[in-house]
């Protein structure tokens, strides 16, 4: 057994408003209050205000789903981590496969964003994951170490100790097909001893790495309960208040 705590991410995507994100965090605070995971919430930029302050005093902290890199400048459409830091935003998700594959996130820039995030005092999410074709290919080990070697460049050892990972292979977001929960510690176990190679057993030890990829009430349990998984990045049920505490209390 680790020490580790279990985190439970939602990650809302592009769904609800301000107000409605407002309403589900004040309902959610109560379902969640004795919660032994940590809890976060990861909502559209406009939602922050709402959330932070519902979130308040409670088990639950908040999470962007994206950041640049620059401080400010010449970026327009964009918010940086500054910003961020400035609204109370805990956690930032970074390299979502949906933001690689139709918004040009690549692993450099994933880089930047990490540095930029823990220089202004929040913690990245980093995702990683596969295509269904690198699995087949078997090149799934390869295609991941990749992606977090170049992620984590230049982070201290400290750092990477407070960085979480999401392992969610891509052919199992929003597909209703979950990686079986024997794959998917298998690839939480070889992001693990990348990070060992790198950082020594100290660090990899204390690194939180989720799984993501149709998690669900019903096999959230489970899944946490393996060896190199410490909780779930969480999609299409992370919108639905009772699914979302099953999982949170999972
Ligand atoms: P899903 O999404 O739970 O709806 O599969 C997970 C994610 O994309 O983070």
């Amino acid at each position: 057994m680790s020490n580790r705590r279990t985190i439970a991410a939602g990650n809302w995507k592009m769904n609800k408003t301000a107000s409605e994100a407002v309403e589900f965090v004040n309902a959610l605070k109560e379902k969640v209050a004795d919660t032994a995971s940590e809890v976060v919430v990861g909502v559209p930029f406009v939602c922050l205000p709402g959330v932070v302050a519902a979130a308040k005093g409670s088990n639950i902290k908040v999470a962007a789903q994206n950041v640049h890199w620059e401080e400010s400048g010449a970026f327009t459409g964009e918010v940086s981590a500054p910003m961020l830091a400035d609204l109370g935003v805990d956690y930032v998700i970074i390299g979502h496969s949906e933001r690689r594959e139709y918004f040009g996130e690549t692993n450099e820039t994933v880089n930047k964003k990490a540095h930029a995030i823990f220089k202004h005092g929040m913690t990245p999410i980093i995702c990683c994951g596969e295509t269904l074709t690198q699995r087949e290919q078997g090149v799934t080990a390869d295609h991941v170490r990749y992606q977090i070697k170049v992620a984590l460049l230049g982070l201290s050892a400290e750092q990477v100790k407070q960085v979480v990972i999401a392992y969610e292979p891509i052919w199992a977001i929003g597909t209703g097909k979950t990686a079986t929960n024997e794959q998917a510690n298998e690839v939480c176990a070889i992001i693990r001893n990348t990070i060992k190679e790198l950082y020594g057993e100290d660090v990899s030890n204390a690194t939180r790495i989720q799984y993501g990829g149709s998690v669900n009430a019903k096999n959230a349990a489970e899944l946490f309960a393996m060896s190199d998984i410490d909780g779930g990045l969480v999609g299409g049920a992370s919108l639905k208040i009772d699914d979302f505490t099953i999982i949170a209390k999972a």
